[in-house]
């Protein structure tokens, strides 16, 4: 199936690896260059050998912390300079944030900054020109909320989801989509260290119908088909992509 995303640009944050990797790879097996951010300039760099050796677009790259407060102007000024225009934005840095019920301010602040603020502020300062070309695409990396511990990740993602709803509402009119993609457990070095040895496996055949945790591709397969013009009727949803692990509406 043709996905009509042939000669588009899209902006990936949390490229370097992870789910993030997984949709820069496949948005450029479709003919998208992809720019792409993240910390690790190694990962970043292997990412673009690997997108030119598959013969896609030559991708961009751009290592930038998050957390920086300049970050989201840094980006979006390097992705309109090296690209021209961004069709795709696709917000998918973050990072798990375990707590304790009560502790200090420090993890609050980062995972909330992270995972909430700068996607927003990312968003917002592409919003000018997406309402400038009527066309835009954005697509935010949410999670699962049915934690059975604290995880500020899960309640800045939350965050997120409620944004990307209102945000899609106020934007449809401009032509701009605004999704979230929900993953429930997909095998990342995100998630790796809270499962060792065999609670994986003991957690996915209590815990999800299909009885295993996901896979990058299985993000990005999804991801992919969100951001096409395939999707074009397709606005203000959050897509589950979880072996059937999610157990109550939201
Ligand atoms: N895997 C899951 O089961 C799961 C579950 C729920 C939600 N999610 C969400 O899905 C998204 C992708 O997660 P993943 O599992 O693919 O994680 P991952 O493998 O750990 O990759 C995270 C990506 O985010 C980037 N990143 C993290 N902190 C950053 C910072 N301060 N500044 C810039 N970039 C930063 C990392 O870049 P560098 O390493 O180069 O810094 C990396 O590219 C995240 O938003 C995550 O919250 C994943």
């Amino acid at each position: 199936m043709d996905l009509y995303l042939k000669g588009k640009t899209a902006l990936v944050t949390g490229a370097s690896k992870g789910i993030g990797r997984a949709i820069a790879i496949a948005l450029a097996a479709e003919g998208v260059k992809v720019f792409a951010t993240g910390r690790n300039l190694n990962s970043l760099n292997n990412l673009a050998n690997e997108i030119i050796a598959n013969g896609g677009p030559a991708p961009v790259f751009f290592a930038q912390d998050l957390l920086a407060p300049d970050a989201p102007s840094n980006i979006a000024t390097a992705a309109l300079s090296a690209m021209g225009h961004v069709d795709i934005l696709i917000n998918n840095a973050g990072q798990s944030q375990p707590v304790s019920p009560a502790g200090s301010e420090e993890p609050w602040n980062k995972s909330m900054t992270l995972d909430f603020e700068r996607p927003r502020q990312l968003t917002e300062a592409l919003i000018p020109y997406f309402i400038a070309r009527k066309q835009g695409v954005i697509l935010n990396l949410t999670s699962t909320y049915e934690l059975r511990s604290l995880n500020v990740s899960a309640v800045a993602k939350a965050a997120l989801a409620v944004w990307s709803k209102q945000l899609s509402s106020e934007l449809g009119k401009y032509g701009i989509r605004v999704n979230c993609l929900q993953p429930g457990l997909i095998d990342t070095d995100n998630i790796r260290p809270y499962f060792p040895g065999n609670e994986r496996q003991k957690f996915a055949e209590s815990e999800i119908p299909l009885q295993d945790f996901g896979e990058v591709q299985d993000m990005a397969d999804m991801a992919v088909f969100l951001v096409s013009p395939r999707a074009k009727y397709i606005t203000g949803t959050v897509s589950i992509v979880d072996g059937g692990g999610r157990r109550s509406p939201f």
